[in-house]
């Protein structure tokens, strides 16, 4: 113990900073992992801690203790029923530069008020008039991949998806048509993945030391690129003015919000019920930011796993081509009746949530199922482990459609199957996301069929970082699908001896 005078100055400030931090769980009586000096107990993961420690734990991040729930009566409480009243807002780093006022950081009231405006714009009726522009680019999609599949190149599914995924985004929030998906390079594509590089330094240094939280906001750090946000703010900016001086009326998401700001009535209702121009860019950016990446990587991820269960693949074919026969123009109502195509995209997503965690903050002390919750404790509902939970889910890391069929469905509980989050903060995107993931999905396999090559990691190793994707690109080729009026097969058929046959159709 001599040689402890002689520590740094930096070494005294850690360790009197990290003095008495880790007993908060503790004292409330609830179980978790053993925190390690500094780092608390991050590392360690969840689906390890629910089968250690039950259904629910605290760990630590860094300093934070973090309340982690996976027990549906609780959820629904922190969920639902609890909602507006102690559990409203998520966390907020508040390093969030030009974004401060986006709807997916706004709090309490200010949030409310957001949520109200925005909501109108994917509801049923909207997204099926916003699916004219899904079509146009996914016939864009399906034309682009034809002389890739022609030519047996390996593709790198994220190029096409992504670029799928932030023109449709693009399109129905602000008309704007970028035709990144024959332009790799376009700015849409490089500034929307430039907000998803999570700066993890800054990340761990206002973890470990928010004392320097407001130093690091006065500033200018943020979480989000400024760059990025400086390209989004200048696009939407020069979208309203090219508006400003035509009569042609145009009804997008951009446009709807703009709207807002005519509302009749006296000046101050009109400053609660419209939007700041500061407002509507940061909505519009933030929608983008939140559909992309989620979409992208959701199409990458059911690619993949069609890929690696071709039984599944011919199924969902067979599907639909008995609804849209001889690659028919897929039509919305259709679409989303279709069952074994809805088994899919549930099943992938519960296999790979784009969203790991779900987080609430508990404005008020709060007792919760005989747990007590105390003010500002960090709530996170660890979803991905929730997914992967046996107990929950038989085989968990197998792909299964079938779990969702119309009689299994009956039997899960909302509570435990939480992709696009619940309750009212739940994604407001969410009917959006599955139309533009559906029609993508049957427009190629109307096309094509994915299927693994030598390029293909298998398996996949998952991205540990912000959200669940994976660590490397997704290489697949994809199979020409022929059609005469009796019957589908392959381009391979005849070097590969791979033959697929619908029930109605006889084999060629
Ligand atoms: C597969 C696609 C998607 C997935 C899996 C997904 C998932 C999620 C999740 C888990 C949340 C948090 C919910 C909660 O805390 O309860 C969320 C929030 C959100 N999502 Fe999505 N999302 C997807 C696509 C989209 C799209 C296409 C949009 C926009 C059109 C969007 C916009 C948002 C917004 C704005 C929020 C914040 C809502 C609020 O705070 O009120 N998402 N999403």
């Amino acid at each position: 113990m001599d040689y402890l005078p002689f520590f740094s100055l930096e070494t005294w400030i850690l360790l009197i900073t990290f003095i008495g931090t880790y007993k908060t769980f503790e004292k409330l009586g609830i179980p978790g992992p053993k925190p390690i000096m500094y780092w608390g107990t991050v590392g360690r993961h969840n689906i390890e801690c629910a089968q250690k420690y039950g259904k629910v734990w605290g760990g630590y991040e860094f300093k934070k203790p973090v309340l982690a729930v996976m027990d549906p009566d609780m959820l629904k409480t922190i969920l639902v029923k609890e909602c507006f009243t102690y559990f409203t807002n998520r966390r907020n780093f508040r390093l969030n530069g030009e974004l401060y006022d986006a709807v997916n950081i706004a709090e309490d009231d200010h949030w409310r008020r957001l949520r109200n405006i925005l909501s109108p714009n994917f509801t049923s009726g909207r997204i099926k008039e916003m699916f004219s522009i899904m079509k146009h680019h996914s016939h864009k999609l399906t034309t682009c991949l034809h002389s890739k599949a022609h030519n047996k190149e390996v593709i790198t599914m994220k190029d096409f998806f992504g670029a799928y995924s932030i023109d449709v985004m693009a399109s129905c929030a602000f008309s704007v048509d970028m035709d990144s998906t024959s332009n790799p390079s376009s700015p849409l594509i490089t500034n929307a993945s430039k907000l998803f590089r999570f700066p993890i330094l800054l990340y761990i240094f206002q973890a470990c030391f928010p004392i320097f939280l407001p130093v690091l906001e006065l500033l200018g750090f943020s979480f989000f690129s400024r760059s990025a946000t400086t390209f989004f703010k200048g696009l939407v900016e020069k979208v309203r003015a090219e508006r400003n001086g035509s009569s042609h009326q145009v009804r997008d998401i951009l446009q709807n919000m703009i709207n807002t700001q005519a509302a009749n009535g006296p000046e101050h209702e009109k400053q609660i019920k419209g939007l700041t121009d500061h407002e509507i860019i940061s909505q519009a950016t933030m929608l983008l930011f939140a559909g992309y990446e989620t979409s992208a990587t959701t199409l990458v991820l059911l690619a993949y796993s069609l890929a690696r269960n071709p039984e599944v693949m011919k199924r969902l074919q067979v599907e639909i081509d008995s609804t849209f026969p001889n690659k028919g123009p897929v039509q919305y109502e259709a679409l989303m009746q279709m069952e074994y195509l809805d088994s899919v995209v549930s099943e992938c997503l519960r296999l790979y949530p784009p969203a790991a965690r779900l987080e609430r903050v508990a404005k008020e002390t709060v007792k919760v199922n005989r747990i007590t919750i105390p003010k500002n404790m960090l709530v996170i509902i660890p979803i991905y482990a929730l997914h992967h939970d046996p107990e929950l889910w038989p085989e968990p890391e197998e792909f299964k459609p079938d779990r969702f069929s119309k009689q299994n469905k009956q039997n899960i509980n909302q509570y435990t199957y939480l992709p696009f989050g619940f309750g009212p903060r739940n994604c407001i995107g969410m009917r959006f996301a599955l139309v533009m993931l559906k029609l993508a999905l049957v427009e190629v396999l109307q096309n094509y069929s994915f299927s693994v090559c030598e390029e293909t990691e298998i398996p996949l190793t998952m991205d540990p970082e912000g959200l669940v994707g994976p660590k490397n690109p997704i290489k697949l080729k994809l199979i020409i699908c022929f059609y005469d009026i009796h019957s589908i097969y392959y381009s391979d058929v005849l070097t590969n001896n791979v033959s697929i046959n619908t029930p109605t159709m006889a084999s060629s």
